[in-house]
């Protein structure tokens, strides 16, 4: 089994334990729709996933992704359009969300995520999950690009307050600094009064 998808399951494993049916879910880049599918199994037919992409390549991928699991695609609005704009389309509290950040697999490698929008996006995400609401972020510093901006999204969640957020990040340890890594983030639930 490749890296990419071991780097994907252990991103799934940790959004699945928070994610329930009927929930809503963000997925950041939805590229060939790998991510999209998996949140639109775990929120259900009474759930939402808003997907986003800019690439049309992208979502016309996800969408035969979802047609094909049994019409998926009714409980995700596919948007294309970029995460920075994330609070354009959601207002209301969401569970779960992944950013797996780089270049579309298959598609025009140099169409990228870009920090300064994915440093938005992630801001504005982690805002809108619920306590104990979670997110993860697949980095790739082996692309042009990709090790500025795995560096600023680590700095920046390095600055969330701990009392608020559990960030944890993984690295593959044995591979070149090249290879992905992934954050994992959980909004920490608020204590009751009493
Ligand atoms: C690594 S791929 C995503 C893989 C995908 N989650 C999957 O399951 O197949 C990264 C995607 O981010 C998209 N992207 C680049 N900039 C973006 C932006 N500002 N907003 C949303 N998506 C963006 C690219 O078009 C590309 O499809």
């Amino acid at each position: 089994m490749s890296n990419w998808f071991t780097v994907a399951r252990i991103g799934h494993e940790f959004l699945g334990e928070v994610l329930s049916q009927g929930d809503a879910a963000i997925d950041g880049t939805m590229g060939n729709g790998h991510d999209t599918l998996f949140l639109a199994q775990r929120v259900g037919p009474q759930g939402k996933v808003y997907a986003f992409d800019i690439q049309e390549q992208a979502v016309q991928r996800t969408r035969e992704r979802l047609v094909s699991h049994g019409s998926l695609d009714q409980r995700v609005e596919l948007i294309q359009d970029g995460h920075q704009n994330v609070r354009r389309y959601i207002e209301h509290p969401i569970r779960a969300a992944i950013y797996n950040l780089g270049y579309l697999p298959g598609g025009n490698h140099e169409i990228i995520t870009e920090t300064q929008t994915t440093l938005r996006a992630v801001e504005d995400t982690l805002d809108l999950l619920v306590s104990g609401g979670r997110m993860v972020i697949v980095v790739y510093p082996g692309h042009p690009g990709g090790k500025l901006e795995q560096e600023s999204v680590e700095y920046m969640v390095s600055k969330l307050n701990p009392l608020k957020f559990k960030v944890l990040k993984m690295t593959l340890i044995n591979r070149p600094p090249s290879a992905p890594g992934v954050i994992f983030i959980e909004k920490v639930a608020e204590k009751s009064e009493n």
